[in-house]
Parts: structure tokens; C-alpha cells; sequence
């Protein structure tokens, strides 16, 4: 696994965007996994920028968000298609029709996720995903205890998520389901770019990159993958023990695989 310790969430936007481009340079339709909250914020201003200055060209590619509230319409200012819209399609001028969203009302929820998982192999599979992490280390809506090898399906958000997302909800409605992509849906992508930013997350990250690989830390079957890279700030990276090495690989790294 490769670990960034970046000095602020500008950097760490930075860099995970360049691992993103050029994972998606590898194919001329590429296939970008996409993640809402606040964690991937800067990584799309770095693609936007890149994208502005002519050096991305994203229309070709497809799009597939990990996951989405079960019950929330789309057109709900707080679903998950909403949020993608918002913070990723318009700034980026990317069509809306490459833009999929797993969907949080369909009449048969199972038969949905089943052609979710069908229209990610019909693109090809997922080149490059985008990642944050839950505060009890979950990726998507992976909560603790979620099969490693899990593909798109419904899940119980546990009390600590509801809590950590209660604040986009009024008072007294939060979703207490979702439909997120699995882990082994995840895991299926060519590589992985984790974000995460703040001491909150801490404890998450490090049990993620340095702790046992167990569903009771979902973001630990990073270990697993192969092209797996993990962008944080100081304070996300306050937990970790092996600092001074992932600092020492950074700045060891040869000329042709630094991300700036
Ligand atoms: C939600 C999303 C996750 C996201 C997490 C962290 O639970 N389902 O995909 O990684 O929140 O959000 P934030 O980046 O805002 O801390």
C-alpha cells in the first residue's frame, strides 16, 4: 500500500488526483468511481483544474458512485445523486448521462443492485475508485461486519453513521439504510485512491493501513489490493506508526512515478 502524508487538504487533493489521472490515461474510455462527503472535495477541484487547463479530458469516460441512501429519491437535495451532481458532474462539465448513482427508490431494490453491478462490468469494470472513510472505518456504506466479499446490496448504517450524518438531515429523520457497492465490488477496481483528512479520522486510518485486515475495519481489505494508495493529512495521519517511512518513500520516490 502506498501512504501520502500531505501537509493540507489542498496537497491532498493534489496528489490524489494525479494518481487518478493517470489510472485513467491506461484506457481512451476509462471508468472512474466517484464518492461523495466531504473527503474527495478538494481531489475534484484538483481533477477540475486539470480538466480546465486541458490536460484531463473526461468525456469519455463513465462514472459509477459507490453508494446512495435507500429511500431517498434523486431528486432529494440530500441523496447521494444529488451530492454527486452538485460537487462533481456541473463543476466538471461532465455529462449527466455518463453519471451512474445506485438507486435509492426502485421498486425492487435486489434486481436494481444486480444491474449495478452488470452496467459496471458492461463499462468494462472500474479503472481508478475513489475512496473516503467512516469514522469506524467504513468505505462506501461498508459497515464493520460486511463480507470482504460483498457486492452491491442494502445495508443497515450503523448508529455512529447516522449520528456522523445527521447533520445534513432535519431534526429527527435520518436514513437508517443505504445501497452502497460491495467490498469485493470495490476491491474489483484496477486501483484504489483513499482520502482522509482531519483527527477525526484517525484512529480509522490507522486501523485501515497498520491494523489487522478484519470486516470489524472494512477499509483494512485495502491491505488485499494491489494499486491501493492513501492520501492524508497530518492530523488524519496523526495515529500512524510508521510516519517517518511513508515520509522517507515520498521523498525517495524516482522521477517517473512521483504524482507532482
Ligand atoms: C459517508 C459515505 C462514505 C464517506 C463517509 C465519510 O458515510 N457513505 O463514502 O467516505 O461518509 O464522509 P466524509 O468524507 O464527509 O468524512
Amino acid at each position: 500500500m502506498e501512504v501520502i502524508i500531505c501537509a493540507n487538504e489542498e496537497q491532498v487533493g493534489r496528489i490524489a488526483a494525479a494518481r487518478i489521472a493517470s489510472a485513467l490515461a491506461r484506457r481512451p474510455d476509462p471508468v472512474m468511481g466517484l464518492a461523495t462527503g466531504s473527503s474527495p472535495l478538494g481531489t475534484y477541484a484538483a481533477l477540475k483544474e486539470r480538466v480546465d487547463a486541458g490536460t484531463l479530458n473526461l468525456s469519455n469516460a463513465t462514472f459509477f458512485a459507490l453508494d446512495e441512501y435507500l429511500g431517498l429519491p434523486r431528486t432529494d437535495p440530500n441523496s447521494y445523486a444529488e451530492t454527486i451532481r452538485r460537487t462533481f458532474t456541473e463543476p466538471l462539465g461532465v455529462d449527466p448521462q455518463r453519471v451512474h448513482v445506485p438507486v435509492g427508490d426502485a421498486e425492487d431494490t435486489d434486481a436494481s443492485c444486480e444491474q449495478y453491478e452488470a452496467a459496471i462490468a458492461a463499462a468494462g469494470g472500474i479503472d481508478v475508485q475513489i475512496l473516503g472513510i467512516g469514522s469506524n472505518g467504513h468505505i462506501g456504506f461498508n459497515e464493520p461486519g460486511s463480507s470482504f466479499t460483498s457486492r452491491t446490496r442494502t445495508k443497515t448504517l450503523t448508529a455512529r453513521t447516522r449520528a456522523d450524518n445527521a447533520r445534513f438531515f432535519g431534526p429527527g429523520f435520518v436514513p437508517t439504510h443505504c445501497v452502497t457497492q460491495g467490498l469485493g465490488t470495490i476491491m474489483d477496481a484496477g486501483r484504489l485512491v483513499l482520502t482522509a483528512l482531519g483527527e477525526a479520522k484517525a484512529e480509522a486510518v490507522a486501523a485501515a493501513v497498520e491494523g489487522p485486515v478484519s470486516a470489524m475495519c472494512p477499509a483494512s481489505i485495502l491491505q488485499f489490493h494491489r494499486y491501493a494508495t492513501v492520501v492524508v493529512d497530518e492530523d488524519a495521519a496523526s495515529h500512524l506508526q510508521l510516519k517517518d517511512y511513508y515520509r522517507d518513500s515520498f521523498a525517495l520516490l524516482p522521477q517517473g512515478r512521483r504524482p507532482v
